[in-house]
């Protein structure tokens, strides 16, 4: 039995001043990207709301541990073996079972395995740099994974992101699908990121950034970072793709 308060708490407004604008030109690419004219309202449609749902027997035992799911048997990563975990949460600080949660990164040298990458930094063979988990019926995820390296990008002149994962979580139909970035306690990439500058809430940044966790590190084997998504309210982590509504 669920011990959760009924689903008729009040309504937490959403603070939409923790958003970036749309136009930041020191992120040089929100200049061509942002609306240019008055923004056009659609209402969701019915599929759009209630489906296509995923079933849960998609996911495979390694889904959720990077560290093997693309290595050769008897091989491995390089890299610092780390474990990210925390909770999908509301509103009302109560966890969300049966999420979907997907996460993608760079390798330990800052290079993503995608056929558009140009970092000189080499692939790792037995390293994929993609996974994904459900939310346990707390509303708990983990999953294992290589410190992703900072990577140069094309922007200014000398622009670095700093060591990040990126995040995806999905509600019960495909158009409920929320994205995010965690990033690394005690990284000074963060705060010169680009990017990250166009937060203009600081505490909403510091809401994207995991802390080292020794709790839950496994002694003579990983450290652990500390997550957890929140997806409204107050406390609500800063979502990429979804600066309105709530
Ligand atoms: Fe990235």
């Amino acid at each position: 039995m669920r011990n959760a308060p009924p689903e008729t708490t009040p309504f937490f407004a959403r603070d939409r001043d923790m958003h970036p604008p749309a136009y930041t030109p020191w992120y040089k690419t929100t200049v061509l990207r942002s609306p240019q004219r008055a923004l056009i309202s659609l209402e969701g449609t019915k599929s759009e709301i209630t489906g296509p749902v995923f079933g849960h027997n998609i996911i495979d035992e390694f889904d959720n541990d990077l560290i093997v799911n693309y290595s050769k048997p008897g091989e491995g990563p390089i890299g610092q073996r780390i474990l990210v975990h925390g909770r999908v949460l509301d509103e009302r600080g109560i966890g969300v079972a049966g999420a979907l949660v997907e996460f993608w990164q760079a390798n330990a040298g800052g290079r993503y395995r995608h056929k558009k990458e140009t970092y000189l930094a080499p692939l790792d063979p037995n390293f994929g740099g993609v996974g994904r988990t459900i939310t346990d019926e707390n509303g708990f995820y983990w999953f294992k994974t290589i410190k992703p390296g900072p990577y140069p990008w094309p922007n200014g002149v000398n622009d670095w992101r700093p060591a990040h994962i990126h995040f995806s979580i999905f509600g019960h139909g495909f158009a409920q699908r929320l994205i995010t970035q965690m990033y690394f306690e005690g990284d000074p990439l963060i705060w010169i990121c680009p990017i990250v500058k166009t937060i203009p809430d600081e505490e909403a940044i510091k809401r994207l950034i995991a802390p080292l966790d020794m709790n839950a590190t496994i002694p003579h084997d990983m450290r652990a970072y500390k997550f957890d998504i929140v997806l409204r309210g107050r406390r609500s982590t800063l979502f990429e793709n979804r600066m309105e509504g709530n």
